[in-house]
């Protein structure tokens, strides 16, 4: 902090230093207010015009590392002369600022066209109206200057008693304010840093989860690809069993394709880098085309699948909307209870959107699982009682990865939407998301 000016009241009549007392106060809180620094700087600047009467002022800050003053307030300067003189080089005879920073010592430069530091910004003082101009250095907390502080005069000027006395108190307050907005600014940065290192940390120890799972998931249908593999090279196997050990074969590098590119979908979506072909696509189509891929999976659960989609249509990658209604309908099926009913629903909503809807009328999303069910890297908690060996007995396409949604979230956020869950309990789950519609857009 700089060291306190010389007695406020020096040079200054009984009706000055209340003035001067009114409008400190009002500069301080401004500060406690924690109001932006060009916002208090400007308070301070037209304080002291004000009581100084034929003065304009400014204030420009330091940027140490570059040393160079830019642009801190100046209320009543042309903006013609702000902008010129913002990133005023530090050094002698850079005018009177340049030259007050870089020797930490007040410049009186009472008529610019002779004064030996100005030649350089003669003409643009002269264009300004500006004739004087006395600058303050502004002490931080250092010792060192954090800015100037200048007065201009539109005629030769040298400062009286009284204007060294509002002087040194405007520019004390301007040390304060600067001073502050830094400590700020550097509570904001390291809050910001602090953060930031928590959510990578948070990602990378996510992301390892993720793999150890997928490597998990990917274990047990290789191993059966390698024990059938092994099996066919028996040489006296029947037609029966080796077509039943191809079978196997199939459904397990199935699902170790589907559990790859479900990864490789997530990070595209991640990276931005998913490309998408959005077309008008007509919903009921859509959820015919999922219903089909699901038929058998829906019999085996002896689950009924309804939709009551018109023909609403929606602006969409198709393929994309199908892996999204196959997602969340796989999820009614097999999170649902067996025996049950899925139905999907269309219609037009507000703002030209489309809402769709899946709903099933199983258990409910487990309560612990309901705030982070879409984070792809979430797992999600495997059905009670089932391992991934019994889901690959079941039919590998049965077993559960946990990936489904975030990726259906990702999607429906890449095209536009947005997915959430509508509602869950012990009466079932709708599902819902959003995504503009489709209908009048050319093809
Ligand atoms: N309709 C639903 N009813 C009840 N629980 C659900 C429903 N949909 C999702 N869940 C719960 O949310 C979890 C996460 O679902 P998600 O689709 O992301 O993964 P998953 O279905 O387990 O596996 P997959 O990666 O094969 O989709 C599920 O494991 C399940 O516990
Ligand atoms: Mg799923």
């Amino acid at each position: 902090m700089s060291a306190l000016p010389r007695e406020p009241s020096a040079g200054l009549a009984l009706d000055d230093v209340q003035a001067l007392l009114d409008r400190q106060t009002a500069v301080l809180e401004l500060i406690a207010g924690a109001a932006p620094l060009a916002d208090v700087l400007t308070e301070i600047l037209t304080s002291l015009e004000d009581l100084m009467g034929g003065g304009r002022c400014s204030v420009l800050l330091l940027d140490r590392e570059r040393g160079t003053l830019h642009h801190g307030a100046a209320p009543s300067l042309p903006e013609a002369y702000v902008a010129a003189i913002d990133g005023l080089a530090v050094g002698d005879g850079e005018g009177s600022c340049g030259t007050a920073a870089a020797t930490n010592a007040p410049v009186v430069a009472v008529d610019v066209l002779t004064d030996a530091r100005w030649p350089r910004y003669r003409a643009l003082a002269t264009d300004a109206g500006l004739r004087s101009c006395w600058s303050t250095p502004i002490d931080g907390r250092d010792g060192l200057p954090v800015g100037t502080f200048a007065v201009y005069h539109p005629l030769p000027h040298a400062p009286t008693e009284r204007d060294q006395a509002l002087v040194d108190r405007f520019t004390h307050l301007a040390s304060v304010a600067i001073d502050h907005a830094r400590l700020i600014e550097e509570r904001r940065a390291r809050l910001e840093a602090e953060t930031a290192r928590r959510t990578a940390e948070e990602l990378s120890h996510a992301k390892s989860e993720l793999l150890a799972a997928v490597g998990h998931e990917a274990r047990t249908p290789i191993q059966a690809i390698v024990g059938f593999a092994e099996l066919l090279g028996t040489i006296d196997l029947d037609e029966a069993r080796r077509r039943e050990a191809l079978g196997h074969i199939g459904a397990a590098a199935g699902h170790v394709m589907d559990l790859l590119s479900d990864v490789l979908d997530l990070s595209r979506l991640e990276a931005n880098a998913l490309p998408l072909r959005l077309e008008p696509v007509l919903v009921p189509e859509v959820v015919a085309e999922a219903y089909a891929l699901l038929a058998a999976r829906a019999e085996q659960r002896r689950v009924v699948l309804g939709s009551a989609c018109g023909d609403v249509v929606v602006l969409a990658d198709r393929r994309r909307l199908r892996q999204v209604v196959l997602n969340l309908v796989a999820n009614a099926i097999r999170h649902g209870h067996p025996g049950g009913r899925v139905e999907v629903r269309a219609a037009g909503g507000p703002d030209r959107t489309v809402l769709v809807t899946v709903a099933d009328d199983g258990p409910g999303i487990p309560t612990e699982l309901v705030d982070r069910i879409f984070s792809p890297y979430a797992r999600g908690v495997p059905a009670p009682g089932r391992t991934a060996v019994d889901a690959l007995d079941e039919g590998a396409q049965e077993e559960s990865i946990g990936l489904g949604l975030g990726l259906a979230h990702g999607l429906v956020s890449a095209m536009g939407g947005d997915l959430r869950v509508g509602a869950t309990g012990s009466a079932g789950t709708t599902m819902e998301f959003r995504l503009p519609d489709g209908a009048g857009v050319g093809p």
